[in-house]
């Protein structure tokens, strides 16, 4: 996949920073050593981090370079890492591994998360935020639209959808057992956009993006074009000519 787009990702930095604040407020560690921020983007999560743990050493980590450019300007006095979440092992001492919108892009992120907190000593803290809207209009229309137009039968659109994550109760099973104590919580947000355009530069910062990839440019503009149509006919407009778009993210707190 190309690389990320930072400045595309910052221009919903409101609304995509409200997640990683609520998760923030639940974790139950008063002081932290040592925490790592595990796809940290453009920075906007770490710097929470930082603000609520002024003493810590904060490292963020991510694979994309676009992303880590922008956070080291934001953010000078941190470390930030190029790896890759997939093969990456928290060090001794790490007390609090913190993965805002990140661990949904894994393949296999289950066994990501299980490998994660069993590094951790006891009282660690692994905090997961994950989107959980594969089947919301907005997600599912990127495969209908995908599947109907010039570039229908093209493999890599078909591949292109994120799978569904698992329900809340199979986290539990999974992440209890290497746990003194698990929060698990699910949220319906309701973000306020200017309009259903607003909607598609939502998604071509996150979830359109391998779609994207997956098209020639000359087809890209057409591909846009057929999503934002649908994109009208199923998000309703409200008094004042906005938009809501539902945003259901699934939120984890695992203390080792
Ligand atoms: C949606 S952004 C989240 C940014 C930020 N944490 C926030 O709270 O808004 C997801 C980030 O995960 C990173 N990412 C995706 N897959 C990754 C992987 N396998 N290893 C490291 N980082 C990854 C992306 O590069 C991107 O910066």
């Amino acid at each position: 996949m190309s690389d990320w787009n930072a400045n595309q990702y910052l221009k919903f930095e409101d609304e995509r920073t409200r997640p990683p604040r609520d998760l923030i407020a639940q974790i139950p560690l008063a002081r932290a050593g040592r925490v790592f921020d595990l796809g940290c983007g453009p920075g906007n999560s770490t710097e929470l981090l930082v603000a609520r743990y002024p003493d810590a050493e904060v490292i963020g980590l991510d694979s994309s370079p676009d992303m880590l450019r922008q956070a080291r300007e934001r953010l000078p006095q941190c470390t930030f890492v190029q790896a890759d979440l997939t093969g990456w092992t928290p060090p001794a001492g790490t007390d609090l591994l913190f993965a805002n919108a990140s661990f949904q892009w894994l393949p296999d992120h289950e066994a990501v998360l299980r490998r994660m907190l069993q590094a951790l000593a006891p009282g660690g803290v692994l905090a997961v935020q994950m989107p959980d809207n594969v089947d919301e209009p907005a997600l599912t229309l990127m495969s209908a639209v995908a599947a109907h137009g010039p570039w229908a039968g093209n493999p890599a659109l078909a591949a292109a959808a994120r799978l569904p994550l698992p329900r809340p109760e199979a986290y539990y099973d999974l992440l209890k057992p290497l746990s003194a104590r698990l929060d698990i919580w699910r949220t319906v947000y309701m973000h306020v956009m200017e309009g259903h355009g607003a909607i598609v530069e939502w998604f071509k910062g996150s979830a359109l993006r391998p779609f994207l990839d997956a098209l020639d440019p000359a087809m890209r503009a057409d591909f846009l074009a057929a999503y934002l149509a649908q994109i009208e006919q199923h998000y309703g407009t409200r008094h004042d000519g906005r938009v809501l778009l539902p945003f259901p993210r699934v939120f984890l707190v695992a203390v080792r």
